[in-house]
């Protein structure tokens, strides 16, 4: 039966539900083997998925754990994903700033596998930070200062996390229909009204091409009025890191500095995107209107002092957050204008330096980093830094090719 089912889709056949049910629930279970699966997920990326597979796997995919029922708030809830980019800090500035318009966030996020951690991984960076909280805990703080960011409290989605896993060693990552039921299932179990999600494409994101990009935002939204949640999306790049730290606890000081209007540039604009489209969807207003109101909460100290208030109830001490790493500065071997900064080659600098983890289980430095001190279309003189790295790692050889392009 589930030899039959794989050589369906290596055939290029459409599967029904119940074909989709018995070899995916049979690999929760499992009754169907890693080998099998492997196989199965490269058929799928081979032969793609009909929008009926798709809302299928992804109904299967909820299904298999619990669905959070945030019903408790009174208003609507707005959660934010993002696939995953080198600096991708906007959650740290996104949730703050929203709540500070009085729309609810309560947000479940993950730890990071790959090259850099995940929001939670972030938050852990401020000492005394507490990210596993109880379900009245987040009641509690919900209706108290409207932000809460937790670890996972339910098991939601667990189907999804063991295909991940699997997809992870198989080369089987980057299938629009596998990565749009997957974050459409964690958004729709994690309980939110309506969801925004942010689209990375480029050479440090899973997504490389602007054709695949659109694809995924369509199959989003498809999923989403399935659902009847209002699903908005924005494509961004990722070609090069957003804002200029990467590393947990540099990325939670340089979030910070965004909140006091001291960063200019891409990190705000693209928060400040996300932002709006989630108080106009909590709120029903204009995209307009909601971006008048967060820039004004940005201005005004608003949102930096909801962030503090949301670190504070969660035990963060923020007031002394320092570095405590060796530092080493990159400097340019050559003049000239600095043309590129590629974001997977930095990204994989930060995991060497002990930023990010390979397996589960490993340890992250959460002083280990990046400051990228230059900008895109600098002139830069030989000797100039470009970089500071931040390491524990004792005798550290650096790999840096290709990260800075200067001509
Ligand atoms: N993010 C997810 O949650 N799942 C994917 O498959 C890809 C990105």
């Amino acid at each position: 039966m589930i030899l039959d089912i794989i050589n369906k889709k290596a055939n290029n056949y459409e599967l029904t539900k119940e074909e989709l049910e018995t070899i995916f629930m049979g690999y929760l279970k499992d009754e169907v083997k890693d080998y099998q699966m492997s196989a199965f997920l490269m058929a799928i990326c081979i032969n793609d998925m009909s929008d009926s597979e798709i809302f299928a796997l992804t109904d299967i995919f909820i299904r298999s754990g619990e669905v959070l029922d945030l019903s408790f708030i009174d208003a609507i809830k707005v959660d934010k994903h993002s696939t995953g980019g080198v600096g991708d800090k906007t959650t740290l500035i996104v949730a703050p700033l929203v709540a500070s318009c009085n729309v609810p966030v309560i947000k479940m996020s993950g730890r990071g596998l790959g090259y850099t951690g995940g929001t939670i991984d972030k938050l852990e960076s401020i000492p005394g930070f507490k990210v596993d909280l109880t379900e009245e805990k987040i009641r509690r703080q919900a209706k108290e200062i409207g932000i809460v960011i937790t670890s996972q409290t339910k098991d939601l989605a667990p189907l999804d996390k063991k295909v991940y896993a699997l997809r992870d060693v198989t080369a089987t990552t980057n299938s629009i229909p596998l990565i749009a039921s997957s974050i459409m299932s964690k958004k729709i179990a994690g309980g939110a009204d309506k969801i925004v999600i942010d689209i990375k494409v480029g050479n440090g994101a899973l997504i490389k091409t602007m054709e695949d990009a659109k694809r995924l935002e369509s199959l989003l939204i498809k999923i989403g009025t399935y659902y009847q949640k209002e699903v908005r999306t924005v494509i961004s790049n990722m070609d090069r890191p957003l804002g200029h730290n990467i590393g947990n606890k540099l990325e939670v000081l340089e979030a910070l500095d965004v909140l006091k209007g001291k960063e200019k540039g891409k990190l705000l604009d693209l928060s400040l995107e996300l932002a709006s489209k989630m108080v106009s969807m909590g709120k029903g207003i204009s995209t307009e209107a909601a971006m008048k109101e967060v820039k004004e909460n940005i201005k005004t100290g608003k949102a930096l002092n909801k962030f503090l208030e949301f670190i504070k109830y969660q035990h963060g001490d923020i007031d002394n957050l320092e570095i405590d790493a060796k530092v080493y500065n990159i400097k340019a071997n050559k003049s000239g204008i600095l043309k590129d900064i590629n974001a997977l080659s930095i990204a994989k600098l930060s995991e060497s330096l002990g930023a990010g983890r390979k397996n589960k289980d490993d340890k992250i430095d959460y002083n280990a980093g990046i400051i990228i001190k230059k900008e895109i279309g600098d002139e830069i003189k030989e000797g100039d830094i470009l970089a500071s790295l931040y390491t524990n790692i004792d005798n550290k050889e650096f790999n840096l090719e290709r990260i800075f392009e200067i001509s």
